[in-house]
């Protein structure tokens, strides 16, 4: 009996151990869905409804032929579709990029992309523990 019961325990231990393990794992997230990074969707749009959390990983996929993605360090530039200095350029068409705590910029390094509304912004809550 008693081994019996420090058994149940046990694996109930280790069941709340491997959920936790899951929820607190950093979520890998593919912008734009099945449709990528790409104007053919409302970029801006998809974060909405969604929870990031700092450490998440965004992969950016699109033709690296034709497009890119640059990381800004705030939001200067997102709104004019400029490159400052300084920003992340990123450009494999498969770029996996780690979101950092609080404002996260993107925008496509193509202005003309850019000004079509290949940009997007996400607000990256801290990890639950
Ligand atoms: C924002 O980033 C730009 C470079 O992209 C930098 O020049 C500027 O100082 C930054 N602003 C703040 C408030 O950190
Ligand atoms: C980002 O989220 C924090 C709370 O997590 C909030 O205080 C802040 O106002 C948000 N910033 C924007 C620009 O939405």
């Amino acid at each position: 009996m008693e081994f019996k019961r420090t058994t149940v325990v046990t694996t109930i231990a280790v069941v709340i151990m491997l959920i936790g393990g899951a929820i607190s794992a950093p979520k890998t997230w593919i912008v734009g869905d099945e449709y990528g990074w790409d104007t053919i969707i409302n970029v801006e749009q998809w974060p909405e409804g969604k929870h990031f959390y700092a450490g998440d990983i965004l992969v950016f996929n699109y033709d690296y032929r034709d497009s890119n993605v640059v990381k800004l360090l705030n939001k200067t530039g997102y709104d004019t579709c400029t490159k400052p200095e300084g920003a992340e350029e990123y450009e494999s068409g498969n770029d996996k990029i780690p979101l950092d705590f609080g404002l996260n910029h993107f925008i496509s390094g193509y202005p003309v992309q850019c000004q079509a509304g290949l940009k997007m912004f996400i607000n990256a809550t801290a990890p639950p523990n």
